[in-house]
């Protein structure tokens, strides 16, 4: 039985942290409300040197290297991101350039922060039509760049970082089990960034009304979080006969650690098995997942032979599961 297997994992975030002391001083939040409503103590900002391609390139290094794989073995690139450098070309483009990746097909993948596990889907079908497949699949978002930072409802939630995995085929029971990935746009506007594309192309005027940052009804979107999540945890288990106590370590995707620990609960996931890094990063979209991967990865985490749930939701809105047997 061909599965596709993770041979390599790494992230990379930007140096520059931003607490939430340094917040107090430029919207009117306090440490002590975002701690509480959210578990972010700071996450990390990236420099004009430090694009969605930087961060991506640098997280792919570590991966290549832990996977023992040379760039000039990939044959596709996937970035998962809804922040790259420019509109043209893909931030995938200038990651293959980066790594002199020459033989790889290259291209971005947007899902908002269910990002990454659709880009893993992808791979993963792409292994399954042909074993010998080597696909790096990152998620790398500057969200920074899109975030208003005279808005405290949004601006204290989000960070920039990336995260990245080497995957290939190989016969056998280790891998990914299977994927279960959701949308539903009706759901659009409660989290959007309106600004930017054909509607509202870049002008002053667009600048003005403030068209280019993260618009989010948080409360709506905490609770829809929340019974997708569940949901597709709950479809991801029953597809593989498989129960919540089977999971040695749940990786959900960080945007609250509220909403984390509500789905934790739901499915009587213990702590100990939920990976937790939110305080650090807060919430880096489509990289919360490889980044928290890669952490639990090289904390010794996860063993041979673990059940690994990874579990998010995003804008669009988009959700979804994968289940790997690492
Ligand atoms: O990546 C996936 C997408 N994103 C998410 O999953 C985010 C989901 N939503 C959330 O995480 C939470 O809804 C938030 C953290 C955004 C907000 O937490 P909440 O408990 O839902 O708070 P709220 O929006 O209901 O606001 C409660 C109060 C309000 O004041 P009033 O109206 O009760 O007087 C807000 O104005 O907290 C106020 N507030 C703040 N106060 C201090 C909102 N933001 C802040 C802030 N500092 N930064």
């Amino acid at each position: 039985m061909v599965h596709t297997v993770i041979i390599g994992t790494g992230c990379h975030v930007p140096a520059r942290v931003l607490t939430n002391q340094d917040l107090e001083k430029m919207v009117d939040t306090s440490d002590e409300w975002i701690t509480t409503r959210s578990g972010i103590k700071e996450r990390r900002i990236s420099s004009k040197d430090e694009p969605c391609s930087f961060l991506a390139t640098q997280a792919a290094k570590k991966a290549l290297d832990m996977a023992q794989v040379k760039a000039a073995e990939l044959d596709m690139i996937i970035v998962c991101t809804l922040t790259p450098d420019m509109l043209m070309p893909t931030a995938a483009c200038l990651v293959q350039k980066n790594l002199g990746a020459e033989k790889a097909a290259a291209f971005d993948l947007s899902a908002a922060c269910s990002g990454f596990l659709y880009g893993l889907a992808t791979a993963d079908n792409f292994i399954r039509n042909n074993i010998s497949l080597k696909i790096l699949v990152i998620g790398a978002e500057v969200l920074s760049c899109r975030v208003n930072w005279k808005d405290r409802n949004t601006s204290v939630l989000f960070g920039d970082g990336a995260g990245a995995v080497v995957v290939t085929g190989r016969n056998g029971k280790r891998g990914i089990l299977s994927n279960h990935l959701h949308a539903d746009g009706t759901l659009w506007k409660l989290l959007h960034i309106p600004g930017g594309g054909c509607v509202s192309p870049p002008s002053r005027q667009m600048l003005d009304d403030n068209l280019q940052y993260i618009h989010m009804q948080g409360r709506d979107v905490f609770k829809l979080a929340v019974r997708a999540m569940e949901e597709s945890a709950r479809e991801a288990l029953e597809s593989n006969n498989l129960s919540p106590q089977d999971i040695d370590l749940y990786i959900p995707h960080q945007a609250n650690m509220r909403i984390i620990n509500s789905i934790a609960e739901r499915l009587q996931i213990p702590r100990e098995k939920v990976y937790v890094n939110i305080h650090k990063y807060g919430n880096t979209s489509a990289a919360t997942i490889p980044i928290a991967l890669d952490e639990a990865n090289r904390e010794g985490r996860i063993k041979e032979g673990d059940l690994v749930m990874l579990n998010a939701f995003g804008g669009g809105f988009t959700w979804g599961a994968s289940l790997i047997r690492w």
